[in-house]
């Protein structure tokens, strides 16, 4: 009756439950460490050895050997399916499972009234505003006009721990519902409740649909925190929301481009000066998830950034996360603002026709990934070309679009003075690497690589330490090495290289329904080879250069002929020169 559940809901919801809580509630757990212990519920025993792992999302039993994520506990220990499982899950935090074939949305009634209450807290709040002749000062000096001011629904929030309280916790379950949306605090079981936002401005966050789902509070001149935003509750994402997106709507029926700055007040700001296209990440970087929210609303998004150090570091934390999901039509620019100004201050001191023109001359994704990456690295000299190549590499294996790729190689071949020909030799576009029938992306037959193989060593330590999968710039070459266990390599990292953060289990979830699942399922179980992030980093390193040293001697040995006459090969790999002239020699 139903369709699928979507991989990255999956992927969610593991992220967003506590395995310690899911198990905690049938399993007595006691604390140990950075662990949790308990006498296994699979078997029967008298010393705890079950152990649930917070750090992985995982529990395992080192008496039976019973183990997996929150969900395939749930599975086990309730007897539930796998979509039993994740609705059992879903229902906890609140979320509605998605399916891939449409079918019907729920809208559940505790929720409808969490919305009711944000609203109502929303009107409280504007309400006190009109009794702050400090707050309403505030604003004033601030810029903001009376209009604004309402379009907004902005309001105040007084000096008081129980403002919001008595006005709207007449009951225990009206408490219990307001801590649930994040607006009280408890203090604990015995002493009660207290207002989360005291004498902030308060920003009311809205959904697509206009509901209130949360609030920025922002403190009347100096203090800390200067913003204070709404917990994550089931209603409110602070990954996935985007500040005055409702507004934009609004104003605009038909969005051609939207703009993507940091602040609430830069949003208000520039709605006030007629820029009504602007939207905010609150407070949090640039997520897959804002991108594709910015994307279903319009075609073109123009990332917007102060001109300090923070700011280009954040562009380009968005230029990446951009990379592997923009397709083709749509246009990312770059707009970084003049150092000492943000948004609100430079609309304020230039105006808006000024500030639109920059706008419209911000800069393309790829003339600002490419003068990006020209900066970092001196093109003058060969190791710094070799580094950027490597890094123009790294990036253009995140992109998941072919016209993109294209777009790009004509501009990183000119920064580097070479043919667009010769970067594609050195960087060959992914589809080459896929046309070798051997290593076809279509599921292969589980080959698995063998005890103490390097290949087995590079998973392990990917299972341990997905973000280890940094230190692989060489997954073209290595899909072309043929040893048991590649296909998998390749595919694990490809999936970690878009989403490093991916917690483990999450990444164990996906294999479920993947033919080698019990494949990844035990090694997961096995010791790391590394002991450390570091560790293994350096050793997917030299694995991965190792393997395909072993599939290519000859470009290796050029490789490593070249380094040598710069002078920059370590011990090791003066080793694997050695080695590799001795081979040659005995040909
Ligand atoms: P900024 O520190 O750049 O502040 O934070 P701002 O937007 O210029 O604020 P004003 O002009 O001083 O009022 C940018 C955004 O980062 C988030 C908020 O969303 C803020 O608008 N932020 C900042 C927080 O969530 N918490 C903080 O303590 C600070
Ligand atoms: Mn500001």
């Amino acid at each position: 009756m139903s369709g699928r559940i979507p991989q990255y809901f999956i992927d969610q919801l593991i992220a967003r439950i506590d395995i310690v809580e899911v198990i905690g509630t049938r399993v007595p757990l006691r604390k140990a460490g950075r662990e949790y212990k308990a006498c296994c519920p699979f078997h029967d025993e008298k010393t705890p050895s079950f152990n649930v792992v917070p750090d992985k999302q995982f529990y395992h039993c080192f008496g039976c050997g019973a183990h997996g994520t929150a969900l395939g506990f749930l599975m086990d220990y309730d007897h539930l399916s796998f979509v039993e499982a994740v609705e059992e899950l879903a229902a906890r935090t609140g979320l509605d499972v998605p399916r891939e074939a449409s079918t019907t949305p729920t809208a559940n009634k505790p929720t409808q009234d969490h919305y009711t209450l944000l609203e109502q807290a929303g009107e409280y709040f504007r309400q006190q505003l009109r009794n702050s002749p400090a707050a309403i000062e505030y604003l004033k000096k601030r810029g903001l006009t009376g209009e604004t001011a309402s379009r907004f629904g902005i309001g105040y929030a007084p000096d008081a721990w129980d403002g919001l309280i008595k006005q709207l916790g007449q009951s225990d379950a009206a408490l219990q519902a307001l801590t649930q949306t994040g607006l009280l605090i408890e203090r604990d079981s015995k002493n009660g409740f207290y207002d989360r936002f005291r004498q902030r401005v308060m920003f009311p966050i809205r959904d697509s649909r206009g509901r209130t789902i949360g609030f920025g509070g922002r403190i009347i001149d100096q203090g800390e925190p200067k913003y204070l935003n709404s917990p994550e509750t089931e209603l409110f994402h602070k990954g996935r929301e985007l500040y005055g997106l409702y507004e934009a709507r609004q104003a605009t029926r038909q969005l051609k481009q939207l703009l993507a700055v940091e602040g609430y007040m830069d949003v208000v700001s520039l709605h006030q000066a007629g820029i009504t296209y602007a939207v905010a990440t609150l407070g949090t970087a640039t997520t897959p998830d804002h991108l594709k929210r910015l994307f279903r609303a319009c075609n073109t998004v123009v990332f917007c950034f102060d001109g300090d150090r923070a700011g280009r570091a954040a562009a380009w934390k968005a230029l990446e996360v951009a990379l592997p999901v923009v397709s083709e039509g749509q246009l990312i620019r770059f707009l970084l603002l003049p150092e000492q100004h943000d948004p609100d201050s430079l609309v304020r001191e230039e105006g808006r026709e000024a500030f639109e023109s920059r706008v419209t001359q911000a800069t393309p994704l790829s003339e600002y990934m490419v003068n990006a990456l020209s900066t970092r690295f001196d093109l003058s000299h060969a190791e710094g070309r070799d580094q950027f190549t490597a890094e123009a590499k790294r990036l253009l294996a995140l992109l998941n679009n072919d016209s993109y790729r294209t777009l790009l190689y004509q501009p990183l071949a000119a920064a580097l003075g070479i043919s667009v020909d010769r970067l594609r030799q050195l960087i060959p576009p992914p589809d080459a690497a896929r046309e070798n029938p051997a290593r076809s992306a279509a599921s292969t037959p589980l080959e698995s690589p063998g005890r103490g193989s390097l290949v087995r060593q590079l998973i392990q330590n990917l299972l341990h330490y997905p973000a280890a999968v940094l230190a692989l710039d060489q997954l073209d070459e290595l899909a072309q090495v043929d040893k048991p266990g590649i296909t998998l390599l390749v595919q694990l990292a490809g999936e970690l290289k878009a989403q490093p953060d991916l917690p483990v289990a999450a990444l164990l979830e996906r294999w479920r329904q993947r033919p080698d699942f019990h494949y990844i399922d035990k090694l997961f179980l096995k010791e790391p080879p590394a002991s450390s992030l570091e560790i293994a980093m350096d050793e997917v390193k030299k694995a991965c250069a190792r393997l395909i040293a072993d599939q290519f001697p000859k470009a290796r040995f050029d490789e490593l002929m070249h380094r040598f006459h710069l002078g920059t090969l370590s011990a090791e790999e003066k080793q694997e020169l050695r080695e590799l002239i001795r081979r040659q020699g005995s040909r």
